[in-house]
């Protein structure tokens, strides 16, 4: 994936172009460029690396006058990272300039007949095959060349472009890929996400499939494929600026761990009435509830590991079945689909291409679908039947805090509902619940608060080969999600097994001073988890185990306790997973790499 930006008004575009595409880095970051009219020509600058070394290049923008312009910043699939494959791509003759989000799937094919039709290709990308079709098209009508060129290309795009005959206008299109356009007070803009158009207006339009804006400094039009005008009604986005800048912060997945007790305030604010859970919230009444026959969960990643995490919850508290997939394996393996069942979609982007398809899939087989999703007006938003929004704000840093935080919560929100409604969950036991949850924040702060002893510890760890991380229940949820927080970032190896599985064969793996962390929450569970911890220290491990507060007796058997404050079973995710991502991220800093930007990684996977 990619972030494309655009920006036409009355200030210099290059600083604002840059300013966005700061935002929109989480979306690749291997190559950067704009384009800008300048007066006489459309210029452009690109530059290999994070989008700091453009902006040097260019001075922080100064150097490119002009006040209109696009924005990229990539994320390589078709082509090497190189500054001839980064964005933009232009003609030959640099008249049209094109940023591009998405893959041309039929670039191949269109390529080799603008080959025989004389064009000559720089890059290896499938994006320059659209400035050369724009080229052959344009008779100096622009919307009737991009209607043209959007009839003959196939895959997914959003497209910011700009013509050197048309110098106070831009282009966006969209299929398959986000796209907004923003009007600001002094200019308007299109991006790729909400975040990047912040700092000018929370005014924005959400683009649709097959739908083509037109920006000027003052106005902005809408067309259909065929170049019809259409109407659309802009939004007003409830984010502000400072929620997509790094506060005082060294890096944004710090900020948005210490944002998760804020995140959990404003998901109970949303969901809770009058010390009840609002089941209007979910846009299903009891009596659909009740007609659920299973809850099925398909997401990738951690929004996966929440799901699993939801499977204990939703069994648990209202004996409703529920099975979880992975989106990727999802539609692939021809599953045996209830019509009663109800298909859950957790993203938060809405944007990832196996969810997305998931979605699809399950709805072309007639099943409800219900979508967990962050961020409003995403492609899983708005095609899902429910939409359930999570409260956590934009979400910069790849790896996920605070989303995952919100989809927990609305997991425990909704079971409580399905369990009302089934009549496993009393008014009692809603209460007891709610009253549980109110008091997570503040516990979430009171392990914050404990920070610097988890990072003098982390800093010990900095060299590590391997993590092994284990629990039972919920905690084995935690275990998954505790290990792919600490790779992703830090790139140590790691796997997370359900505690009582690791005798089965990795335990042969654990030598003298393997790092197990054990997730052991579970009262019930403890003394199992103990036997665990047991087995993997009289093999050599270094344990370090996350409890709850009074489990005093993890102290007799792990090397390091981390404790949580006490909370219902069912909700110890939210805790377990602070010191935990606090583990990963101290490693992470004491190893001196990009925290935000882990190698090989983009914010959302919107290729299979
Ligand atoms: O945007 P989504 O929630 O659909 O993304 C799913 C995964 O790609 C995401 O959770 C990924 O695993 C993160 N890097 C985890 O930190």
């Amino acid at each position: 994936m990619c972030g494309i930006v655009g920006y036409v008004g009355k200030s210099q575009a290059a600083p604002v172009l840059l300013d966005g595409l700061a935002k929109l880095e989480y979306r690749g970051y291997d190559s950067a460029g704009m384009a800008v009219y300048d007066g006489n020509k459309i210029a452009f600058e690109k530059a290999l690396g994070r989008l700091k070394v453009l902006s040097e290049k260019t001075h922080d923008g100064e150097t490119m006058p002009g006040t209109i312009g696009i924005g990229h910043t990539r994320w390589a699939t078709h082509g090497e990272p190189s500054e001839i494959n980064s964005h933009p791509h232009l003609n030959e003759s640099e008249t049209i300039a094109v940023v591009h989000n998405g893959i041309i799937e039929n670039y191949a094919k269109l390529k080799d007949k603008l080959i025989s039709r004389g064009y000559s290709f720089k890059s290896q990308t499938d994006t320059e095959v659209v400035a050369h079709l724009l080229d052959y098209y344009y008779k100096g009508d622009p919307l009737e060349a991009i209607t043209k060129v959007m009839h003959r290309v196939e895959g997914s795009y959003a497209l910011g472009i700009i013509f050197a005959e048309h110098p106070d206008e831009i282009f966006a299109v969209r299929k398959d890929s986000p796209l907004i356009v923003g009007r600001g007070k002094d200019g308007n803009l299109i991006a790729s996400d909400v975040p990047a158009v912040l700092k000018y207006t929370r005014n924005v339009y959400f683009i649709d499939n097959g739908e083509i804006a037109h920006l000027t400094e003052d106005a902005i039009d809408f067309f259909d494929v065929d170049g019809q005008p259409i109407e659309k009604e802009s939004k007003t986005i409830e984010w502000d600026a400072e929620a997509a800048s790094k506060g005082g912060y060294e890096y944004f997945m710090e900020k948005e761990i210490h944002e998760q007790p804020k995140t959990i305030r404003d998901t109970l604010s949303h969901h809770v009435k009058d010390g009840k859970v609002n089941i209007e919230g979910f846009n299903m009444s009891e009596d659909d509830m009740r007609q659920i026959s299973r809850i099925r969960i398909v997401a990738c990643g951690s929004a996966y590991h929440t799901g699993v995490t939801a499977k204990y919850i939703y069994e648990g508290m209202c004996r409703i079945p529920v099975e979880c997939d992975l989106a990727s394996e999802f539609r692939y393996r021809n599953p045996i689909l209830d019509p009663n069942e109800l298909v859950v979609i957790i993203s938060q982007s809405g944007e990832t291409a196996d969810s997305k398809a998931a979605l699809i899939y399950a709805k072309e087989q007639g099943i409800r679908t219900l979508a967990i999703v962050n961020v409003e007006g995403s492609s899983i938003a708005r095609d899902a039947d429910i939409v359930v929004l999570t409260y956590a704000g934009p979400e910069i840093a790849v790896a996920t805090t605070k989303a995952y935080s919100a989809q927990l919560m609305t997991h425990y929100l909704l079971a409580i509902s399905f369990g009302k409604a089934l009549g496993k969950v009393s008014e009692e036991d809603e209460a007891k619940y709610i009253q549980s949850m109110r008091k997570l924040p503040e516990q979430i702060e009171m392990v914050l608060n404990n920070k610097e002893r988890i990072q003098r510890f982390a800093n010990r760890y900095v060299t590590a080969h391997d993590v092994y991380f284990i629990g039972r229940g919920v905690d084995y949820a935690i275990s998954l999600e505790a290990s792919l927080k600490l790779k992703e970032i830090s790139y140590i190896h790691s796997e997370a097994y359900a505690a009582g599985e690791l005798k089965h064969g990795t335990i042969s793996l654990i030598e003298e001073g393997t790092l197990v962390g054990a997730v052991c929450t579970q009262k019930e569970l403890l003394p199992k988890s103990i036997s665990n911890i047991v087995e993997v220290k009289s093999r050599g491990a270094f344990v370090i185990a996350v409890t709850t507060v009074g489990n005093t007796e993890v102290e007799e058997v792990a090397d390091y306790v981390m404790y949580i404050p006490e909370t219902d079973q069912y909700f110890t995710n939210s805790l377990a997973i602070i010191p935990l991502q606090l583990f990963a991220y101290y490693v992470t800093l004491g190893k001196g790499f990009d925290v935000d930007k882990p190698r090989n990684l983009a914010k959302s996977v919107t290729v299979e």
